[in-house]
Protein backbone atom coordinates (compact mmCIF):
# COMPACT_ATOMS: atom_id res chain seq x y z
CA UNK A 1 0.00 0.00 0.00
CA UNK A 2 1.66 3.56 -0.69
CA UNK A 3 1.50 5.89 1.42
CA UNK A 4 -1.57 8.24 -0.36
CA UNK A 5 -3.88 5.06 0.41
CA UNK A 6 -2.64 4.35 3.46
CA UNK A 7 -3.74 8.24 4.58
CA UNK A 8 -7.06 7.85 3.69
CA UNK A 9 -7.29 4.91 6.48
CA UNK A 10 -9.18 6.25 9.44
CA UNK A 11 -7.87 7.28 12.92
CA UNK A 12 -8.87 7.96 15.81
CA UNK A 13 -6.28 9.25 18.10
CA UNK A 14 -6.81 8.62 21.81
CA UNK A 15 -4.05 10.92 23.87
CA UNK A 16 -3.69 11.54 27.89
CA UNK A 17 -1.70 10.86 30.65
CA UNK A 18 -1.19 8.13 32.78
CA UNK A 19 -3.82 5.93 34.17
CA UNK A 20 -6.46 7.59 32.69
CA UNK A 21 -8.38 4.47 31.38
CA UNK A 22 -6.63 4.92 27.71
CA UNK A 23 -5.41 1.73 26.99
CA UNK A 24 -8.62 -0.61 27.97
CA UNK A 25 -11.09 2.19 26.94
CA UNK A 26 -8.74 2.80 23.53
CA UNK A 27 -8.91 -1.28 22.73
CA UNK A 28 -12.61 -1.12 23.42
CA UNK A 29 -13.00 0.98 20.66
CA UNK A 30 -10.80 -0.84 18.41
CA UNK A 31 -13.10 -3.71 18.88
CA UNK A 32 -16.05 -2.52 18.40
CA UNK A 33 -15.16 -1.01 15.03
CA UNK A 34 -12.97 -4.23 13.90
CA UNK A 35 -10.11 -1.60 13.56
CA UNK A 36 -6.10 -2.05 14.43
CA UNK A 37 -4.78 -1.18 17.86
CA UNK A 38 -1.96 0.69 18.62
CA UNK A 39 -0.19 0.77 22.07
CA UNK A 40 2.38 3.28 21.58
CA UNK A 41 2.98 3.45 25.44
CA UNK A 42 3.93 -0.53 24.82
CA UNK A 43 6.56 1.04 22.46
CA UNK A 44 8.16 3.08 24.99
CA UNK A 45 8.08 0.57 27.26
CA UNK A 46 10.03 -2.38 25.21
CA UNK A 47 12.83 0.31 24.46
CA UNK A 48 13.38 1.07 28.20
CA UNK A 49 13.07 -2.67 28.90
CA UNK A 50 15.57 -3.78 25.93
CA UNK A 51 18.24 -0.75 27.09
CA UNK A 52 18.00 -1.71 30.68
CA UNK A 53 19.02 -5.80 28.99
CA UNK A 54 21.36 -3.95 27.39
CA UNK A 55 22.76 -2.25 30.32
CA UNK A 56 22.46 1.47 28.36
CA UNK A 57 21.82 4.29 30.85
CA UNK A 58 17.87 5.51 30.11
CA UNK A 59 19.67 8.66 30.11
CA UNK A 60 22.08 8.43 27.05
CA UNK A 61 19.54 9.53 24.20
CA UNK A 62 21.76 8.18 21.35
CA UNK A 63 22.01 4.67 22.68
CA UNK A 64 18.72 4.43 23.60
CA UNK A 65 17.82 5.58 19.92
CA UNK A 66 20.67 3.20 18.49
CA UNK A 67 19.33 -0.01 20.78
CA UNK A 68 15.60 0.66 19.22
CA UNK A 69 16.47 0.16 15.68
CA UNK A 70 17.80 -3.27 16.48
CA UNK A 71 14.43 -4.74 18.20
CA UNK A 72 12.22 -7.03 16.44
CA UNK A 73 9.17 -5.91 18.36
CA UNK A 74 5.45 -7.80 17.41
CA UNK A 75 2.37 -7.16 18.90
CA UNK A 76 -0.03 -10.57 18.82
CA UNK A 77 -3.93 -10.13 20.65
CA UNK A 78 -2.39 -8.33 23.60
CA UNK A 79 0.86 -10.03 24.15
CA UNK A 80 4.10 -8.08 23.58
CA UNK A 81 7.39 -9.90 21.87
CA UNK A 82 10.85 -9.06 21.78
CA UNK A 83 12.96 -10.75 19.75
CA UNK A 84 10.39 -13.42 19.91
CA UNK A 85 10.39 -13.56 23.58
CA UNK A 86 6.42 -12.40 25.20
CA UNK A 87 7.76 -9.98 27.73
CA UNK A 88 3.90 -8.46 28.11
CA UNK A 89 4.13 -9.14 31.79
CA UNK A 90 7.57 -7.24 32.36
CA UNK A 91 6.80 -4.23 30.67
CA UNK A 92 3.43 -3.11 32.74
CA UNK A 93 5.98 -2.79 35.96
CA UNK A 94 5.73 0.89 37.63
CA UNK A 95 10.10 0.46 36.66
CA UNK A 96 9.02 -0.07 32.88
CA UNK A 97 6.61 2.89 33.23
CA UNK A 98 9.19 5.12 35.02
CA UNK A 99 12.02 4.22 32.53
CA UNK A 100 9.60 4.72 29.14
CA UNK A 101 8.79 7.84 30.61
CA UNK A 102 12.58 8.45 31.06
CA UNK A 103 13.39 7.25 26.98
CA UNK A 104 10.38 8.62 25.69
CA UNK A 105 12.18 12.32 26.39
CA UNK A 106 14.82 11.56 23.61
CA UNK A 107 13.60 13.29 20.22
CA UNK A 108 16.40 10.87 18.33
CA UNK A 109 14.04 7.42 19.96
CA UNK A 110 10.76 9.39 18.55
CA UNK A 111 12.06 9.59 15.66
CA UNK A 112 13.02 5.94 15.22
CA UNK A 113 9.51 5.18 16.25
CA UNK A 114 7.74 7.46 13.77
CA UNK A 115 7.77 4.75 11.09
CA UNK A 116 6.92 1.49 13.52
CA UNK A 117 3.66 3.54 14.20
CA UNK A 118 2.82 4.58 10.61
CA UNK A 119 2.72 0.99 10.02
CA UNK A 120 -0.14 0.24 12.34
CA UNK A 121 -2.38 2.18 10.22
CA UNK A 122 -4.02 -0.27 8.13
CA UNK A 123 -7.59 -1.20 6.87
CA UNK A 124 -10.57 -0.64 7.68
CA UNK A 125 -9.19 1.46 10.34
CA UNK A 126 -6.71 2.27 13.62
CA UNK A 127 -7.32 3.11 16.94
CA UNK A 128 -4.03 4.94 18.19
CA UNK A 129 -3.90 5.38 21.66
CA UNK A 130 -0.62 7.39 23.59
CA UNK A 131 0.39 10.96 24.08
CA UNK A 132 1.64 12.37 20.72
CA UNK A 133 -1.05 10.84 18.71
CA UNK A 134 -3.19 13.30 17.47
CA UNK A 135 -0.91 15.98 18.06
CA UNK A 136 2.43 14.55 15.62
CA UNK A 137 1.83 10.90 14.77
CA UNK A 138 -1.46 11.25 12.81
CA UNK A 139 -2.32 15.18 12.77
CA UNK A 140 -4.72 14.05 10.37
CA UNK A 141 -6.85 11.53 12.29
CA UNK A 142 -10.65 11.63 11.68
CA UNK A 143 -11.20 12.15 15.51
CA UNK A 144 -8.80 13.07 18.69
CA UNK A 145 -10.01 12.53 21.87
CA UNK A 146 -8.38 13.82 24.75
CA UNK A 147 -8.85 11.23 27.97
CA UNK A 148 -8.04 12.13 31.11
CA UNK A 149 -8.77 12.30 35.07
CA UNK A 150 -7.72 14.55 37.77
CA UNK A 151 -4.43 12.91 39.23
CA UNK A 152 -5.82 11.59 42.33
CA UNK A 153 -8.44 9.68 40.50
CA UNK A 154 -5.82 8.03 38.11
CA UNK A 155 -3.53 7.30 41.39
CA UNK A 156 -6.80 5.31 42.69
CA UNK A 157 -7.08 3.36 39.75
CA UNK A 158 -3.98 2.01 39.34
CA UNK A 159 -3.90 1.63 43.16
CA UNK A 160 -6.67 -0.94 42.71
CA UNK A 161 -5.02 -2.50 39.76
CA UNK A 162 -2.00 -3.31 41.59
CA UNK A 163 -4.08 -4.83 44.71
CA UNK A 164 -6.26 -6.69 42.08
CA UNK A 165 -2.75 -8.19 40.70
CA UNK A 166 -1.57 -9.18 44.19
CA UNK A 167 1.28 -6.37 43.73
CA UNK A 168 2.52 -4.30 46.15
CA UNK A 169 1.02 -0.61 46.07
CA UNK A 170 1.58 2.21 48.20
CA UNK A 171 -1.31 5.32 47.35
CA UNK A 172 1.16 7.77 48.07
CA UNK A 173 3.80 6.74 45.80
CA UNK A 174 1.88 5.82 43.11
CA UNK A 175 0.16 9.14 43.33
CA UNK A 176 4.22 10.97 43.50
CA UNK A 177 5.27 8.89 40.48
CA UNK A 178 1.93 9.85 38.61
CA UNK A 179 2.93 13.68 39.41
CA UNK A 180 6.77 12.85 38.31
CA UNK A 181 5.24 11.08 34.80
CA UNK A 182 2.95 13.74 33.83
CA UNK A 183 5.81 16.49 34.46
CA UNK A 184 8.42 14.84 32.42
CA UNK A 185 5.47 14.06 29.86
CA UNK A 186 4.01 17.58 29.68
CA UNK A 187 7.21 19.35 30.31
CA UNK A 188 9.36 17.62 27.24
CA UNK A 189 10.60 19.56 24.48
CA UNK A 190 10.03 16.41 21.93
CA UNK A 191 5.98 15.97 21.21
CA UNK A 192 5.14 17.06 24.77
CA UNK A 193 1.72 15.51 25.91
CA UNK A 194 -0.86 18.37 25.19
CA UNK A 195 -3.99 18.10 24.22
CA UNK A 196 -4.20 18.99 19.90
CA UNK A 197 -6.03 21.97 19.57
CA UNK A 198 -9.24 20.05 17.29
CA UNK A 199 -9.14 17.01 19.94
CA UNK A 200 -12.69 16.72 22.18
CA UNK A 201 -11.90 16.51 25.94
CA UNK A 202 -13.15 13.20 27.91
CA UNK A 203 -13.00 14.04 31.22
CA UNK A 204 -13.33 10.14 32.77
CA UNK A 205 -13.48 10.96 36.52
CA UNK A 206 -17.03 10.59 37.00
CA UNK A 207 -17.67 7.68 33.78
CA UNK A 208 -17.56 4.08 33.55
CA UNK A 209 -15.57 2.96 30.64
CA UNK A 210 -18.16 1.74 28.66
CA UNK A 211 -19.48 5.36 28.83
CA UNK A 212 -16.57 6.53 27.51
CA UNK A 213 -16.34 3.90 24.57
CA UNK A 214 -19.53 4.72 23.60
CA UNK A 215 -19.07 8.66 23.43
CA UNK A 216 -15.87 8.30 21.23
CA UNK A 217 -18.08 5.67 18.76
CA UNK A 218 -20.65 8.05 18.88
CA UNK A 219 -18.57 11.03 17.77
CA UNK A 220 -16.77 8.75 15.46
CA UNK A 221 -20.10 8.07 13.94
CA UNK A 222 -21.26 11.75 13.67
CA UNK A 223 -17.41 12.45 12.60
CA UNK A 224 -17.75 10.10 9.11
CA UNK A 225 -21.20 10.74 8.36
CA UNK A 226 -21.07 14.56 8.29
O1 LIG B 1 0.83 4.92 28.25
P1 LIG B 1 2.00 4.32 29.05
O2 LIG B 1 1.91 4.52 30.53
O3 LIG B 1 2.24 2.88 28.70
O4 LIG B 1 3.28 5.14 28.54
C1 LIG B 1 4.54 5.00 29.14
C2 LIG B 1 5.38 6.24 28.85
O5 LIG B 1 5.70 6.28 27.47
C3 LIG B 1 4.73 7.57 29.17
O6 LIG B 1 5.03 8.01 30.47
C4 LIG B 1 5.31 8.51 28.14
C5 LIG B 1 5.74 7.63 27.01
N1 LIG B 1 4.90 7.77 25.82
C6 LIG B 1 5.19 8.79 24.95
O7 LIG B 1 6.08 9.61 25.23
N2 LIG B 1 4.50 8.91 23.80
C7 LIG B 1 3.52 8.07 23.49
N3 LIG B 1 2.86 8.22 22.34
C8 LIG B 1 3.18 7.03 24.38
C9 LIG B 1 3.88 6.91 25.56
Amino acid sequence: MNDSTQNTIPVIAIDGPSASGKGSVAQLVADALGFAYLDSGALYRVVAYAAKLANIDWTHAQAVADCAKNLDIQFKHEQVYLNGHDISEAIRTEEMGKGASQVAVHAALRAVLVDVQHRFRQSPGLVADGRDMGTVIFPDAVLKIFLTAKTETRAERRYKQLLGKNQPANYENILQDLQERDARDKGRASAPLVMAQDAFLLETDNLTISAAVNIILQNFKHKIHK
